[in-house]
Order: structure tokens, then C-alpha cells, then sequence
């Protein structure tokens, strides 16, 4: 019995394959390469020195699904396709609507009639919306999402505890990440963003390279200790490894459980630059700029319910982080290259 891996070409589902691999899982990877490239499939086969099944599929292609439904034999569901740019989701919603909404619809249909009843999701830390304060308990109301990339998870969510409340044959993890950044020790792999980042982490590594003149801190007067926004990073090979224990964890139940992935611990965009200049010797110029639409002071997770019930905890600290981004970017300046 094998785990189909969703997004398994990309950020977050590469780390997580060579993980579920290393783990001894069979694995079946599906994606569109909207947002990757084939690239990361060859070196997860390389540094897992195992091989797997791919399927280049959209998760709205039922046709697509139920003929890897009817050739495989699929246990559980990792889910991590979809688009997950906040600023393109305002000015794309009916795309993102349709691909992260209809494309989990589709798959969760595709699932149900070939009777595989169990998925872990990728959700995310923005469900929490604007108005809860750190630490993130998962009890905690979600909703009052900024942006339709948050909306989309937060309706996800909905669906997938409507499913679960319908048919509770169905077994259920909605895992809810906080910023993963850092890349796999080897160098191999990492994150490969289209275009100019979005994100801090990946802005501050194509400033250290030379590729970007400068980073822009939105903000230092917010109400933290430097002034600027404060978010919980955690290193993505800690989260691949919360995926490795959410399967386990669906496999062997028929529950909904819902787990904050995160640190616990909160650092400022500051701290972040600082711990990056040091792990990689290099400067990061940067200049104060006005605050971004939508941003929070601060966002940080409680993790203790993920550590009580999966017996998962992050392990890395911010200099491996910054150490593992600095050598993917450093070794792959220009991201993976072509297909
Ligand atoms: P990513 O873009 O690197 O990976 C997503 C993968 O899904 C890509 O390989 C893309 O080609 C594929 N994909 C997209 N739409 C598809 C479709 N319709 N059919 C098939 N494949 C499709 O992103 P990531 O950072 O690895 O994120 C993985 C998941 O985690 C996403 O659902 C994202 O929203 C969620 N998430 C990410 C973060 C983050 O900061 N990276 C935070 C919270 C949640
Ligand atoms: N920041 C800058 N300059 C930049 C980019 C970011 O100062 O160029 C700051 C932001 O203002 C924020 C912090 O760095 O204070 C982190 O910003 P990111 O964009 O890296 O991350 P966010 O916390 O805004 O959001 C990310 C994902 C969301 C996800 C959330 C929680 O983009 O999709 O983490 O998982 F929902």
C-alpha cells in the first residue's frame, strides 16, 4: 500500500517525500508542475536512493485521479497541491478558488469512491485570521482571513470537518504550518520561488546572493521588541518529519485532529537577518519600509498538542535554518534548473 503524495514536486512535498521514503513508506508522487520542476524528483531519488511512481495529474483532472486510483494501491492521502501566493490570490481569486477549493473537492470525490478514506492537509497558521493572540492554540476560532489564499484554507478546512462529520469512516489531519524555511541538509534541495519572493526568508537568501540589491522590512513599528513582525520559522525537514507522524496518525484512526506544525518560538525580521549575515558570513542590506497589507505584529504557534498526541516536536534551531537556506542557495543560484 503506498501514500499518494499531492504537491509532491514542490517546496514543503520534496521534503517531505525523501522523509516519508526514508521512513520506508511506498510513495506515489502527483503533480502539475504549475509551481516546480522535474528536477526535484530526480534528486529525491537521489538522496533517498529510492525510487518511487510519478503521475503528472491536476487534481481537478478527476479522469486523471481515478485512473490512479485504479492502478494503485493508495492507503492515505498527503494533500499539499495548490497555489499559495497571497498577493496573486488578490488578484486571481476565481484561480485560486477553483485550484485549491475545487482541485480538494475533486480529490476528496475521487478518494471517497475508490474507498480511500484517509488524508493529511496542508493548512496554514493564516486560518487564525487577525484577531487571536500568541501563542495559537488550535481551539482557538479560525476565520477572519485577509487574503482569498487564506480563505481558501480556512474553507478547506470547513469542507474536509463537513466530510468528517457526514462520514466518519473518514480519517483526518489538518495540520496547520507555521513559516517553514531552511532546505534539506545536502543542498540539493530547497525552495525554487518564481519570480521575486514573496516570503522573507528566500527575499534575504537572493540578497545574500547577489541577486536582489536590497530586502525591504515592512515595518518597524509594530508592537514587538524590535518593531518588527515576529512569526514562528520552522526548518522544513522538522515539518516534513510532523507529516511522517500525521500519517501514522490517520492510518491508525478514524478521528479529525487538527495540529499547529511550528516552533513555538517567535524572531522578529531582525533576528532573522542577524542569524542569516552570521550563518552565511555574508551582508544583507536592507532598508525600513511601510508596513504590508494584511501583516500581524506577531504570529507564533503553541505546539504542545502535536507533541502530546503525535510526539512530534521541531528539533532545528534558526542557525540551521539559515545555514541550510545559505547552501541550497549558494549551490543552486538560479533554483532548479530547467526541464
Ligand atoms: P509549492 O508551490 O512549492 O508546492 C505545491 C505543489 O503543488 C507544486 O509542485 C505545484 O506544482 C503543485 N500543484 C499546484 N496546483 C496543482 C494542481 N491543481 N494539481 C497538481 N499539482 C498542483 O508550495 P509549498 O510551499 O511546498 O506548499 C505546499 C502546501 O503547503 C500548499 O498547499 C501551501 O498552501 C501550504 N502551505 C505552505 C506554506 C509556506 O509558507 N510554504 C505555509 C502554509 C501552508
Ligand atoms: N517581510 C519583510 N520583507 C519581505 C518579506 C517579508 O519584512 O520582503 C516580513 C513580513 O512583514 C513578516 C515576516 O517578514 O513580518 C514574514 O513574512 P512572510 O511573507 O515570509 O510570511 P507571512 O508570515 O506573512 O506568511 C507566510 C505565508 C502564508 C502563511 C503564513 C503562515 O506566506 O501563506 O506564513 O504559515 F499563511
Amino acid at each position: 500500500m503506498a501514500i499518494l503524495v499531492t504537491g509532491g514536486a514542490g517546496y514543503i512535498g520534496s521534503h517531505t517525500c525523501i522523509e516519508l521514503l526514508n521512513a520506508g513508506y511506498e510513495i506515489i508522487i502527483l503533480d502539475n508542475f504549475y509551481n516546480s520542476k522535474r528536477e526535484s524528483l530526480n534528486r529525491i531519488k537521489e538522496l533517498s536512493g529510492k525510487d518511487f511512481k510519478f503521475y503528472e495529474c491536476d487534481i481537478r483532472d478527476r479522469k486523471g485521479l481515478d485512473n490512479i486510483f485504479e492502478n494503485e494501491k493508495i492507503e492515505a492521502v498527503i494533500h499539499f497541491a495548490g497555489l499559495k501566493a497571497v498577493g496573486e490570490s488578490c488578484r486571481k481569486p476565481l484561480e485560486y478558488y477553483d485550484n485549491n477549493i475545487g482541485g480538494t473537492v475533486t480529490l476528496c470525490q475521487a478518494m471517497r469512491d475508490h474507498g480511500v478514506k484517509k488524508i493529511v492537509f496542508s493548512s496554514s497558521a493564516t486560518v487564525y485570521g487577525m484577531n487571536n493572540i500568541s501563542p495559537l492554540r488550535e481551539d482557538m476560532q479560525t476565520g477572519g482571513t485577509t487574503n482569498p489564499y487564506g480563505t481558501t484554507k480556512y474553507m478547506i478546512e470547513i469542507i474536509l470537518q463537513d466530510l468528517y462529520k457526514a462520514d466518519n469512516e473518514w480519517s483526518i489531519a489538518l495540520l496547520r504550518y507555521f513559516n517553514p524555511i531552511g532546505a534539506h541538509k545536502s543542498g540539493r534541495i530547497g525552495e525554487d520561488p518564481n519570480g521575486i519572493p514573496n516570503n522573507l526568508m528566500p527575499y534575504i537568501s537572493q540578497v545574500a546572493i547577489g541577486k536582489l540589491p536590497c530586502l525591504n522590512i515592512f515595518g518597524n513599528d509594530y508592537d514587538t521588541p524590535d518593531g518588527t513582525g515576529v512569526r514562528d520559522y520552522i526548518h522544513v525537514v522538522d515539518l516534513a518529519l510532523g507529516h511522517v507522524k500525521a500519517v501514522e496518525k490517520v492510518m491508525g484512526c478514524k478521528e479529525l485532529n487538527i495540529y499547529n506544525l511550528g516552533t513555538g518560538t517567535g524572531y522578529s525580521v531582525l533576528d532573522i537577518v542577524n542569524a542569516f549575515k552570521k550563518a552565511s558570513g555574508v551582508d544583507v542590506p536592507y532598508k525600513i519600509a511601510p508596513r504590508r497589507d494584511g501583516d500581524i505584529a506577531t504570529c507564533y504557534s503553541d505546539p504542545s498538542k502535536a507533541l502530546k498526541e503525535l510526539g512530534w516536536k521541531a528539533e532545528r534551531g534558526l542557525e540551521e535554518m539559515c545555514e541550510d537556506t545559505w547552501r541550497w542557495q549558494k549551490n543552486n543560484p538560479d533554483g532548479y534548473p530547467d526541464d
